[in-house]
């Protein structure tokens, strides 16, 4: 019996800028301090893009130039580029036709997709499909956020949360079953008056009036997001345990978006996962957006192992959620 093409991620790279904004110097920007950032999210430092002229293309494309160069691959055997982000560098083109010029990706095709945080998830499974198809062979997806080009720095309850990166993974065919096995993808839109960017779109086009009343910045009711993204994200992770009969024991790894430590610990605890099996780096880099959970598979990619049952799983803006369940298809070196 032939198994069923699978999208298996066979390489994984990403990028961050060398600047940090850390805890302290938020201090001196805004009526904020350490302790509370600490405590209330678990970050201590952001890092941020500084430079005239640079954008979120920047920070991917030498993030998609390390993954061919870690496959062996050119960025000429690239078949499709998916860029999730919510601050592409221009509305239009998409920052994914940009990256391809940066690099020279001449035969690939691709778009940006804009699902907040969730974005890497749901860039994710649409690769996927386009591997299981058979359509396509090397897709990159990449998650990446110049959040500091979105954030008022003026304001205690956003500046303190967000930071600046890029990673990107490539999906393969595989026959023996790794890689995405299955998704659980949700939105729901009557969430946006808690978490959006109110100017700048259609509905708001930019204006003096809109500049003035820094309608151009994110904009996010904390506490309401809090608490429907710790129910979303561990209800999502909750239900695709149950459908596909993976046990705690089963799960090696649980990915989180990195937005709270505590929306983390809820997902965790209701998983039923040991603080061991879960990637956590929201102290380094705060809320990368689309980026936080392809940085985490950067940062551990070493500890994982052929047959690793990961969990990925996030919240955010739209609202937008879910829950991945990947076998992982390589050993870390
Ligand atoms: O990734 C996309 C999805 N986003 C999220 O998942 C974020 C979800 N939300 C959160 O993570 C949390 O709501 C925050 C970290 C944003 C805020 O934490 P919180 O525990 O919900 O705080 P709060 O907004 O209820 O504020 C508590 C207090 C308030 O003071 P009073 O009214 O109790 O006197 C705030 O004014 O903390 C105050 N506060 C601050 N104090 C020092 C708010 N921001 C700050 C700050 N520094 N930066």
């Amino acid at each position: 019996m032939n198994t069923p093409t699978t999208a298996a991620i066979t390489a994984v790279a990403g990028w961050v800028p060398e600047d940090r904004l850390t805890n302290f110097d938020l201090e001196k920007m805004v009526d904020t301090n350490d302790e509370w950032i600490r405590t209330r999210t678990g970050i201590e430092e952001r890092r941020i893009l500084k430079g005239e002229g640079l954008a979120t293309s920047d920070m991917v494309a030498p993030a998609v130039l390390e993954l061919c160069k870690k496959r062996g691959i050119t960025p000429l055997d690239i078949d499709c580029l998916i860029v999730a982000t919510v601050t592409p560098d221009m509305v239009f083109p998409s920052t994914a036709n940009i990256v391809c010029d940066k690099i020279g990706a001449t035969n690939a095709w691709g778009f940006d997709l804009a699902a907040a945080c969730s974005g890497f998830l749901f860039a994710l499974t649409t690769g996927a499909t386009y591997i299981e198809s058979g359509r396509y062979k090397k897709v990159v997806v990449v998650g990446a956020d110049k959040m500091s080009a979105i954030i008022d720095y003026t304001d205690r309850n956003t500046c303190i949360l967000f930071g600046d990166g890029a990673a990107c993974v490539l999906l393969e065919p595989n026959n023996e079953g790794y890689g995405v096995k299955d998704s659980i993808l949700r939105t729901d839109g009557s969430g946006r008056p808690f978490l959006h960017m109110k100017a700048g779109g259609s509905w708001k086009p930019a204006s003096m009036e809109t500049v003035a009343n820094r309608e151009h910045f994110a904009y996010q009711e904390g506490q309401s997001v809090f608490k429907f993204a710790v129910k979303g994200m561990a209800d999502v992770s909750a239900e695709l345990m149950e459908r596909n009969n993976l046990k705690a024991e089963d799960v090696a790894w649980l990915v989180p978006h990195q937005a709270n430590l505590r929306i983390i610990d809820a997902t965790a605890n209701r998983m039923g996962l040991p603080k061991e099996k879960v990637m956590i780096n929201i102290s380094k880099y705060g809320n990368t957006t689309a980026a936080t959970i392809p940085l985490c598979l950067w940062e551990w990619e070493n500890q994982l192992k052929k047959g690793d049952n990961v969990v990925l799983a996030a919240f955010g803006g739209g609202f937008t959620w879910g829950a991945t369940w990947i076998k992982w298809a390589y050993d870390g070196k």
